[in-house]
């Protein structure tokens, strides 16, 4: 038979990402409002043991790898046995545990992160000034979060990606420095096309495109740009300089989006599924877990939610979407998702 979660348009949906908590400790200006976001009360959020029996039924359904997001998952107390429930999940096939983290409060926690089965991180930093630092994020700390990165290089993690999102007159400048960073450490910069939000206050002056990154780039670097293969299901365009240790890439979702490569499922702390980060189809598999519903019936309802809403649009007809003409959809920053 089809695999389970493929779709309408022959994806395989093998990726998925789990918000594990809405709450954060940076206030980045592209992502929420200094008071925060209005959080769903803590019994309508998914228990850690709701979100490994979810995991359980994902991966009995062929999803192989697995991403963490928040909010900020540290903030999350339980994130330890969260990835350890995840981490037994290997003999089922899942091959990779992966956090998409802000790396403030990320040092101490390293060890215990990697020892508990966390295989690779994605640390957010968008400047290295700490001046610019607090601009971006209305807190302190960039300090944290270069440490957090070096530290994780030790550490032996599969791979260490650093998300710069790029804003024209805020930080457009510093993309060679954050390259020099691939320099010495084996990190995987990506510099982000900066997305609509609602409330985000995003202009299209303040987007730059990633030609226009890479343009730059190769007045100072000329021939010693290489360019990488594409990856499976890629999200980023990669490149290297010649002789460094690292790579850095592009993640041009304005520009040249990537849709048709997307195999990613989402489930929100509230245990909302959402198959598209710009469709605003969202269903609810909270009430179906505390229901008493079979695994069986769980499946049934990922299935259908994944063929029959995804895409559909008020016409219904069944459409990729294109995320380059949409506007600010509600509340979904991709961060929390
Ligand atoms: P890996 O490929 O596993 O490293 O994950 P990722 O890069 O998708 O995850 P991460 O949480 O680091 O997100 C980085 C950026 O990827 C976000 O800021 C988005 O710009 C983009 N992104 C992630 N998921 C999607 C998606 O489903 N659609 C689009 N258009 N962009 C996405
Ligand atoms: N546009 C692009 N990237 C964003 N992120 C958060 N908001 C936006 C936006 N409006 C990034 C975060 C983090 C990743 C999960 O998404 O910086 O690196
Ligand atoms: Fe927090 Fe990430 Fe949003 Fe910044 S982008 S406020 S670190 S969730």
């Amino acid at each position: 038979s089809l695999p389970a979660l493929s779709d309408l348009f022959g994806r395989f949906h093998n990726y998925l990402r789990i918000s594990v908590t809405e709450r954060c400790n940076l206030r980045c200006q592209y992502c929420m409002p200094e008071e925060g976001i209005e959080l769903t009360e803590n019994d309508k959020l998914m228990t850690t043991a709701e979100i490994i029996r979810l995991a359980r039924i994902f991966v009995g359904q062929g999803v192989e790898k697995i991403r963490l997001t928040g909010g900020e998952p540290t903030v999350r107390k339980d994130i330890l046995d969260l990835i350890s429930g995840l981490n037994e999940l290997r003999p089922l096939g899942l091959k990779k545990i992966a956090m998409t983290t802000n790396g403030i409060s990320l040092r101490r926690k390293l060890p215990h992160l990697r020892k508990a089965g966390l295989d690779g991180l994605n640390i957010s930093l968008d400047t290295r000034d700490p001046r610019k630092f607090e601009l971006f994020t209305r807190r302190q700390g960039s300090r944290h979060v270069l440490q957090a990165i070096s530290e994780a290089g030790k550490l032996g993690f599969d791979f260490v990606k650093v998300n710069v999102v790029v804003m024209r007159g805020m930080n457009d400048d510093e993309v060679p420095a954050f390259v020099e960073m691939t320099h010495d450490e084996s990190i995987d910069v990506r510099f982000i096309e900066y997305m609509p939000f609602d409330g985000n206050q995003w202009g299209r002056k303040k987007l730059v495109g990633y030609r226009d990154m890479l343009t730059n780039l190769y007045r100072i670097y000329g021939d010693n740009i290489e360019r990488l293969p594409l990856e499976n299901n890629h999200t980023a365009k990669g490149y290297r300089i010649k002789g460094y240790r690292g790579q850095f890439g592009f993640i041009t979702s304005m520009t040249d989006s990537f849709c048709s490569a997307c195999n990613r499922v989402r489930v929100m702390a509230d245990g909302n599924l959402k198959v598209c980060l710009f469709g605003n189809t969202e269903v609810g598999l909270l009430d179906l877990l505390r229901g008493g519903a079979s695994n069986a019936e769980i499946v049934d309802t990922i299935i259908r939610t994944k063929s029959s809403l995804t895409h559909v649009d008020e016409s219904g007809d069944a459409h990729m979407v294109d995320v380059s003409d949409k506007m600010p959809t509600p509340r979904s920053a991709i961060a929390r998702g």
